[in-house]
């Protein structure tokens, strides 16, 4: 099993996106050096009833190591099946606790952020994955707290339970994804615990990674949304690296789009239309591409096409 190393304090880890950060995604996070990776939240209860689209989600590439398994859910008897069911994959590192996701589906079930309103639950949900994994970590990805920013709470309990690191998104569950982000109940956190701390919220850029090591002493950082039509964001914040040549991000989108078409087969054609917009995002004539492209279904035709425009 592999180690996460947190000694230099520099770590940066691609964050969980439900929708986004699939095998291909995680793939090309890691070529461009992501240290950490985790799955997409994988409902604790899908992966007892051993559906075969969550299994997909947690497949792992050869490069992904250390690799994460993060899981939704709070009903003891359901996560420690769950547990045991990761306990039989191999080229799992750890497993990490959702303890942030909004959605009402989630919530529905006191899972996902409502952990944040019962911290003695949350403690017991953590245990529970301690006590049955066999994967070298048991993590937790908190927000700062529900309504009232609870950081330091959290951090105390989570360590107290077992948890071998946490990762806060620097907002509350009421400040949704726009309330303005706040490091500060992070770094007072970091103070109290000796277990590792990763920084996770808007950070978008070299300078912003900097100021978040150095403002919350935290041991890495995450990056979520900003590797989103730009997952060469890792090598560009270990590199201080201003600019990218169209032909360099053109082979990018290509080589995302030969890694979805890998994994998924035709479906890939689908599901990437979502990153070509995104990639495409801001470029002239836009707008006229993605509407063309996405009536397109043969599999080499978009290829020439996404060429055709990242090349031109
Ligand atoms: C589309 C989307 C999907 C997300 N999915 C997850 C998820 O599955 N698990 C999780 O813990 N957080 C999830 N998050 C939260 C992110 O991991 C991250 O904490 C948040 O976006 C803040 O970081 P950022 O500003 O770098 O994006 C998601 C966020 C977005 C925007």
């Amino acid at each position: 099993m592999s180690v996460i190393d947190f000694s230099k304090k520099d770590l940066v880890a691609l964050a969980p996106l439900a929708g986004y950060t699939d095998l291909p995604f995680r793939t090309l996070a890691k070529e461009f050096g992501a240290d950490l990776t985790f799955s997409e939240m994988i409902s604790s209860n899908a992966l007892i009833y051993h559906s075969k689209r969550t299994h997909k989600m947690i497949k792992k590439s050869p490069i992904e190591t250390p690799y994460i398994i993060q899981i939704a859910g709070s009903d003891l008897e359901v996560i420690k099946e769950a547990v045991l069911i990761l306990n039989d994959i191999e080229g799992i590192d750890g497993i990490d606790l959702n303890c942030g996701c909004p959605v009402p589906k989630i919530v529905s079930q006191n899972a996902g952020s409502s952990l944040l309103n019962d911290l003695d639950q949350m403690a017991r949900v953590i245990e529970t994955i301690k006590r049955y994994s066999k994967k070298r970590y048991t993590s937790v990805k908190s927000r700062l707290g529900f309504d009232k920013k609870i950081a330091s709470d959290i951090a105390l309990m989570a360590q107290k339970a077992g948890a071998d690191f946490i990762t806060f998104h620097a907002r509350t569950r009421a400040g949704k994804y726009k309330a303005p982000v706040d490091f500060e109940p992070i770094k007072e956190a970091k103070e109290l615990v000796d277990i590792p701390i990763i920084a996770n919220g808007d950070i978008t850029s070299l300078q912003k990674a900097k100021d978040v090591r150095e403002l919350t002493n935290c041991d890495g950082i995450m990056i979520g949304r900003g590797a989103i039509g730009n997952p060469w964001i890792f090598y560009q914040i270990k590199n201080d690296l201003k600019y990218l040549s169209k032909d360099k991000i053109a082979e990018i989108v290509l080589r995302h789009y030969d890694l979805m078409i890998d994994f998924y087969g035709q479906k890939g054609v689908a599901i990437f239309r979502k990153h070509i917009h995104n990639y495409s995002k801001g470029l002239v004539n836009a707008s006229e591409f993605r509407d063309s492209i996405n009536r397109v279904e043969d599999i080499k035709l978009v290829r020439d096409m996404i060429e055709e425009f990242f090349r031109s």
